[in-house]
């Protein structure tokens, strides 16, 4: 098909050209000079990006999933009791990792739709008396549903019911999108992959721990070999990874570390939260509904829309590919056919939001759903137009 393939799923993001011609780079030698230097350049750009000073950044060649198992592997006793809410498919998918390396877990099934509330968070370490949870997960930016958790929020639970346990935080489709602090909301474990707002392809999966998690690696008694922090601190220390290191995606996170760092983060941020309302206008103007029940914690970096009644929402996805050139988000979970998501994050401007609306749009009049064409990208135009810069 003639053009590019408008890919927007909610990650992995389209890649930028500057990183394409980093990743292009001839391999060198992961146990020289060279590659040293450049890995002692990317930690501490990287801890910016996590928004700490007190925080250690690892980076395995892995996917988000392996550094989720990493931070419980590194920092839990087998049998030990890990907290998790579920708010959708990928959270219910942590809880199911944490059962399947044998800790106990207590899953909180909350509404798909919504984020973790304080009240909710304060109520289960409340109760916690004996303080046998040891771990909180919450996931900033839950991908299945686009909805944000305000993670201040499960901090100040924590912090109300004086509770001891780490806060771990998956914010696999957040980091480099949307705000995170790692100190400032005293989040003990983050974990993300490179293929969302880090703009790079999929395999690297990055870690950010605080010294609370690192002093419970030390005496955690899980079983753990290729996640091991311990081996991978003390090769970072000089530059260099315990095993084969994924070369290429390293020369890309360079590269992409330095377009956040021109963009500002700030601005990066802004410029997620405008595109975002951009697609929440035109589903609006569309008569259509968000899986989000409430409009401060849709996500600024998917947007997941409920079909209308009689059209089904793989249909619709796979004629939008078929047809358009255009890749959505399928319904994942209970979701699946009721469902499309709208991927707007990484490296995206304005145009690329309206064409995406517009093949929206025409693949929702080809299933006969009378949608008024222009309708959503009117919408969104007068948005940006209004929210400039
Ligand atoms: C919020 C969230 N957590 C975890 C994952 C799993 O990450 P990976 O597929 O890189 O293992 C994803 C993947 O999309 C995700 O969006």
């Amino acid at each position: 098909m003639a053009g590019r393939l408008f890919l927007q799923i909610p990650g992995p993001t389209n890649l930028p050209d500057r990183v394409v011609r980093a990743i292009s780079q001839p391999i060198i030698n992961h146990r020289g000079a060279e590659f040293a230097k450049l890995v002692k350049g990317l930690l501490p750009r990287l801890k910016g990006v996590f928004r700490t000073e007190r925080g250690t950044p690892l980076i395995f060649p892995s996917s988000g999933t392996g550094v989720s198992e990493a931070a419980l592997v590194n920092t839990l006793s087998p049998g030990d009791k890990v907290l998790c809410f579920t708010i959708g498919n990928f959270s219910v998918a942590y809880a199911k990792l944490a059962r399947n390396l044998g800790f106990q877990v207590e899953e909180v099934a909350l509404p798909w739709g919504s984020g973790v509330s304080e009240e909710q968070a304060y109520e289960r370490l409340a109760a916690d008396r004996d303080r046998g949870i040891k771990a909180v997960f919450t996931i900033q930016n839950e991908t299945s549903t686009g909805v944000m958790t305000d993670l201040r929020a499960v901090r100040r639970a924590l912090d109300r019911a004086d509770h001891p346990a780490l806060l771990v935080v998956d914010t696999v489709s957040g980091l480099g999108s949307i705000d995170f602090r790692m100190d400032e909301w005293g989040v003990d474990i983050a974990v993300t992959g490179s293929q969302k707002g880090l703009l790079l392809p999929p395999g690297l999966g990055m870690l950010c721990v605080s010294e609370k998690a690192l002093v419970a690696s030390q005496s955690a008694k899980s079983p753990r070999h290729y996640f091991d922090w311990a081996a991978m601190l003390e090769n970072n220390r000089k530059g260099f990874f315990p095993y084969t290191p994924a070369t290429t995606l390293l020369f890309g996170l360079d590269e992409s570390l330095k377009m956040l760092a021109e963009e500002g983060l700030p601005n990066v941020f802004a410029r997620h939260a405008r595109l975002a309302e951009g697609v929440r206008k035109a589903v609006a103007a569309w008569g259509l509904k968000l899986v989000a029940h409430k409009p401060e914690e849709a996500s600024n970096t998917i947007t997941a829309v409920v079909t209308p009644q009689g059209v089904d929402a793989d249909a619709l996805i796979a004629l939008a590919e078929a047809r358009f050139n255009l890749a959505l988000g399928n319904g994942l979970g209970p979701l699946s056919g009721k469902v499309f998501r709208i991927g707007h994050l990484g490296q995206l401007n304005e145009l690329e939001v309206l064409a995406t609306l517009g093949g929206v749009e025409m693949a929702l009049r080809q299933l006969k759903h009378p949608v008024p064409l222009g309708s959503g990208v009117a919408a969104a135009q007068g948005w940006f137009l209004e929210n400039g810069r």
